[in-house]
C-alpha cells in the first residue's frame, strides 16, 4: 500500500543534478594535485565553484599547474603529506584565509617499490603505508579537529583514493594493494564515526593514464585496455567526475561506499 501523503515526491524543483556549479563557495583540498588525478580533480571542483587548495612535495610544478587556474581561486602549499607540519600549515592557511573547508580530497599515494610481496623490504612497505593509509587517516583527524574549518558545521566531505588493486590482487604491486584495501575499510569506518556531520567515501580506479601508472600500460595500452569492457584505460577527467559526484549534494544520502571507476574490469575478471 501506499501513502502519497507521508512519501517524499519527485518534483520539478527537485529534479536533478542541482546545478553545474555544485560547489559555489566552497573551500577544496587536494593533496597530491600537481599532476595526474589530483589535478583532474581540482580542476573539476574549481570549475563547478570551488575555490581549491593544491599540494604536492615538489614547490615547482605545484606553483605552475596553480598557476593555470583563474585567478584567486587556487592556492599552491608544498609539502609531503605524511608530515604533521606541513599538514598544519595548509590547515592554518586554509582557516585563516577562507574560514571554511567543505571537502578534502586525501589523493597522495605512493609505490615505490615493484616486484612480490615476500620479497619487499619492510622500510619500503612501511613507507606506503605511512603515506597511503596513516597519511589519509591524519588529512581527516587534523581537518576534523581545527576548529577554524568549521568542517563538521558545513557539512564536510571526504573522498579518499582507493584502489582495485585493494580488491583483487595484483601482481607486483601486493603491498600497495594492501594499503589501498586498508585506505578502503578506513573510509567505511571514518564514515561511520563521522556521520551525521560528515560524509566519507572512496572512489577505486583500475588503470589510469598518469606519470603513477606509466608502467602498468606504456608500450601496450591497447593490449591492457583490450581486458577492459569499456576498452580504454582511464583518464584523469574520468576520476574527477566520480570524486566530485561523491563530494557534492548529488550524493547527500551517499555515505560509506567504495565507488568503483574501473571501466567494468574487475567484474569482467581483470585487475590493476
Ligand atoms: N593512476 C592510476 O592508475 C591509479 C589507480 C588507482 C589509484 N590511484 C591512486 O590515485 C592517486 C593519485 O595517483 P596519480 O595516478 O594521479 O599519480 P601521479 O600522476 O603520479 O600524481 C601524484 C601526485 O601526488 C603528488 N605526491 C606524490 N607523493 C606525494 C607525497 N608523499 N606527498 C604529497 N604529494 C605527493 C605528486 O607530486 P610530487 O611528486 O611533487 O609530490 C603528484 O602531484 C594515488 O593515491 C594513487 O594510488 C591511481
Amino acid at each position: 500500500m501506499s501513502d502519497s501523503t507521508s512519501a517524499a515526491q519527485p518534483t520539478a524543483a527537485s529534479a536533478g543534478p542541482k546545478s553545474g556549479r555544485r560547489f559555489e563557495g566552497q573551500v577544496a583540498v587536494i593533496t597530491g594535485a600537481s599532476r595526474g588525478i589530483g589535478l583532474g580533480v581540482a580542476r573539476r571542483l574549481n570549475a563547478e565553484g570551488a575555490t581549491v587548495v593544491l599540494t604536492a612535495r615538489k614547490p615547482e610544478a605545484l606553483n605552475e599547474a596553480v598557476a593555470t587556474f583563474p585567478e584567486g581561486t587556487a592556492l599552491a602549499i608544498a609539502g609531503k603529506a605524511d608530515d604533521p607540519a606541513h599538514r598544519a600549515e595548509v590547515f592554518d592557511t586554509i582557516a585563516q584565509k577562507f574560514g571554511r573547508l567543505d571537502v578534502l580530497v586525501a589523493n597522495a599515494g605512493i609505490n615505490p617499490v615493484y616486484g612480490p610481496l615476500v620479497d619487499i623490504e619492510l622500510d619500503a612497505a612501511r613507507k606506503i603505508f605511512d603515506v597511503n593509509v596513516l597519511g589519509t587517516l591524519a588529512w581527516v583527524q587534523d581537518a576534523v579537529h581545527h576548529e577554524g574549518l568549521k568542517f563538521r558545521e558545513n557539512k564536510g566531505r571526504v573522498v579518499t583514493l582507493s584502489s582495485v588493486a585493494g580488491q583483487v590482487p595484483s601482481e607486483g604491486i601486493g603491498f600497495y594493494g594492501i594499503s589501498k584495501a586498508a585506505v578502503s575499510h578506513l573510509t567505511k569506518t571514518l564514515a561511520v564515526e563521522l556521520g551525521p556531520d560528515i560524509r566519507v567515501n572512496a572512489v577505486a580506479p583500475a588503470v589510469v593514464k598518469t606519470k603513477f601508472a606509466t608502467a602498468l600500460y606504456e608500450g601496450r595500452e591497447e593490449q591492457v585496455a583490450s581486458a577492459y569492457p569499456v576498452k580504454r584505460l582511464g583518464t584523469p577527467e574520468d576520476i574527477a567526475g566520480a570524486v566530485a559526484y561523491l563530494a557534492s549534494d548529488d550524493a547527500d544520502w551517499i555515505t560509506a561506499q567504495v565507488l568503483t571507476a574501473d571501466g567494468g574490469v574487475v567484474t569482467a575478471g581483470g585487475s590493476a
